[in-house]
């Protein structure tokens, strides 16, 4: 089967600036794919030439094997995307504006699936709204929404929860997962670095135009993070000597070990004795600390 998502050597400059740099990876079929970087990395001009909003400057993209300066059309209607800004449609209320997003699709009667995401999405009550009198919060769902009307199997979601509470954050992320389940593949992107960390199989790091890294996000934090060890122990200790050790003052020790070492071993090493720890914390390393790791070695 063809990946969902094909990115190859693409390069996309405005003028002088090269805001996408050479950049390459792909996004298989049902996976959720998050894509992370500062602002101005160069995420939503990748996106834009995904949609064919933009046109690369060199380089190409697939979806599901079909190359999309090539026949648009058809990657256009396997697509869906929810953009970063948020632009009123001024005089239409919700229900309106779905069906009209429908029609562009080239599908007459949608009202199943537009009931379907208007209860979803919680906007099901405010479908005879206009969209100014709509809050930003339901503005973006009004935007995952119209993503949807043609049940694409490619969504995208650039920045979908901006602004958005963390009630909402969370149901929206909940959806997401839904579709994923339902075979919707997903490539998103956020600065939620926890949330990504929790719903994303693999991510890209991009900086300056250039993808830094790509991988299961859970590798990716073992590679770039290590583990943090709190011990509070019941007496004092004389001075321990192990090469993990980090902090000792009187009968609290901290150490950090890589992060696929396991509090065993370290504990094995140290001879500490078990009946003498009164409390063990451990603080895992983060997508976060990955993130922070990746951009502060290539600046
Ligand atoms: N239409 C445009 N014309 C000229 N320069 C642009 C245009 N769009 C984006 N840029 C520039 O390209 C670079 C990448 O911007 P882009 O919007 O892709 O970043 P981003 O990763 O989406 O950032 P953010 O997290 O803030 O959304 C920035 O330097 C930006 O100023
Ligand atoms: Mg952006």
């Amino acid at each position: 089967m063809a990946d969902a998502l094909e990115i190859l050597n693409l390069v996309k400059k405005y003028d002088s600036l090269i805001a996408v740099n050479d950049v390459t990876f792909n996004v298989k079929p049902g996976e959720i794919f998050g894509l992370l970087g500062p602002n101005g990395a160069g995420k939503t001009s990748l996106i834009s030439t995904i949609v064919t909003v933009e046109k690369p400057t060199s380089g190409s993209v697939k979806i599901f094997g079909t190359d999309v300066s090539v026949q648009p059309r058809v990657t256009k209607s396997m697509t869906g995307i929810v953009p970063q800004e948020i632009v009123n449609h001024g005089f239409f209320n919700i229900e309106e504006i779905l069906t009209f997003h429908s029609g562009y699709f080239g599908i007459r009667n949608n009202k199943t699936q537009i009931h379907f995401l208007l209860h979803k999405l919680g906007l099901f009550e405010h479908r005879h709204k206009r969209v100014k009198q709509l809050s930003g919060g339901m503005k973006r769902r009004l935007l995952i929404a119209k993503a949807l009307v043609h049940q694409p199997k490619l969504l995208i979601l650039d920045e979908p929860t901006a602004g958005v509470d963390i009630e909402l954050r969370q149901s929206l992320w909940e959806f997401v997962t839904e579709l994923r389940k339902s075979g919707v593949t997903i490539l998103l992107t956020t600065h939620y670095l926890e949330e990504a960390e929790q719903l994303c199989d693999r991510v890209g790091i991009i900086h300056q135009g250039r993808l830094r890294r790509v991988g299961p996000t859970k590798e990716l934090i073992d590679e770039f993070t290590q583990r943090n060890i709190n011990l509070v122990l019941s007496k004092t200790t004389g001075s321990l000597t192990n090469k993990y050790l980090t902090h000792q003052d009187q009968n609290k020790v901290s150490f950090q070990i890589p992060s696929t070492m396991k509090v065993g071993e370290l504990l094995a090493q140290t001879q500490l004795n078990v009946s003498d720890i009164v409390d063990l914390q451990i603080n895992e390393g983060s997508l976060e600390d990955a993130f922070r790791r990746v951009l502060g070695g290539v600046e």
